[in-house]
């Protein structure tokens, strides 16, 4: 895996797709100093787009004709292929970078079907909202052969940190979704924690640093685990599952008690109930894995 950020701007593009994210993008490779050309279903979101340098190519035929590097972002893999799949033989020789958000699958099947039109396919994931493209705070992710990354690194390290992960199309969109999970888990706990501490009076902003020190100091957690995971090997340097499962109870009775709702902490302590009855209680959090991991494995 490597990340990078500098910017070259000797290959022109073409951006097909212009949401809120396109547009954020286009606006990266403009300020960059890169030819861009845009399509775009709906022609007059390109309008500020064009003022600032971008050509308004009329068909997505002719954005494709403009430029060896296109990179396609819109609402999903189904409106990417009515976009692309009729422009197979234009596209041959040429490279795809498909910023779409979607699943391994369709991006593995995306990439299947590159291949049999002889176009050079690398499938992506932006972790990051439209406002920090093209600053440090964006991180993309990128899936396919190597050497089309190596190709077009630059170019895409305008739009953030460019990170590519292996050449499995299917892992752009794997990582995307496992990583978002995570901030779901941080965020939905996070609230859970607010409705308990507003019992007290206590406001979200005087809760949010320690929460902020809290989840700072979890990250170390995930770096130690993951390497008990790897090993499979699950030593409590720490605490124990079974102490993790006491404090779990305490959580669910606060909860109770305090008329905030219980769903989520009894969801994770039955979870930690499974754990300790196929014999972990003694085991570090790390053993939990086996909670996750596919039922019939
Ligand atoms: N926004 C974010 O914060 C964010 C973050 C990470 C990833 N993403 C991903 O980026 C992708 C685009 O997101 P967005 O926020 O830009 O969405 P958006 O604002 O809803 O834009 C959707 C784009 O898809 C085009 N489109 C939809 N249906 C079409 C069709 N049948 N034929 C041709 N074009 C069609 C739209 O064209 P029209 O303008 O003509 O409707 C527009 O360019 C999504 O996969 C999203 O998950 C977004």
């Amino acid at each position: 895996m490597n990340t990078t950020a500098h910017a070259d701007n000797d290959t022109p593009i073409s951006v097909i797709g212009l949401g809120l994210m396109g547009q954020a993008l286009v606006g990266a490779f403009l300020k960059s100093g890169i030819r861009t050309t845009v399509w775009n279903r709906s022609p007059e979101k390109a309008r500020t787009l064009v003022e600032n340098g971008a050509v308004l190519a009329a068909t997505a035929a002719d954005a494709v004709a403009a430029a060896p590097l296109i990179v396609v972002c819109v609402t999903d893999y189904d409106v990417a292929h009515a976009v692309l799949d009729p422009l197979a033989d234009a596209l041959r020789g040429k490279t795809v970078v498909n910023l779409t958000s979607g699943h391994s699958e369709g991006a593995r099947d995306t990439a299947r079907w590159a291949a049999e039109h002889g176009v050079k396919y690398l499938d992506g994931a932006i972790m990051a909202i439209p406002p920090v493209i093209g600053t440090e705070h964006a991180s993309l992710l990128y899936a396919g052969p190597q050497e089309v990354f190596d190709a077009h690194e630059a170019t895409l390290a305008s739009l953030g940190r460019a990170t590519h992960l292996g050449d499995d199309h299917g892992l752009a969109s794997l990582y995307d979704v496992a990583l978002l999970g995570i901030m779901w888990g941080v965020l939905n706990s996070f609230l859970h924690g607010v409705a308990l501490l507003e019992t007290a009076n206590v406001k979200a902003g005087d809760f949010a640093p320690l929460a902020n020190d809290w989840i700072g100091a979890v990250t170390n957690f995930v770096s130690a685990y993951a390497g008990q995971i790897d090993e499979g090997s699950y030593p409590a340097h720490d605490a124990t599952i079974d102490t993790h499962w006491a404090t779990m109870v305490h959580l669910i009775h606060e909860s109770e008690a305090t008329g905030a709702s219980a769903e989520l902490p009894t969801f994770v302590k039955e979870l930690t109930d499974r754990a300790i009855a196929a014999g972990r209680g003694g085991d570090s959090y790390a053993a939990m894995i086996e909670q996750f991991r596919k039922r019939t494995a």
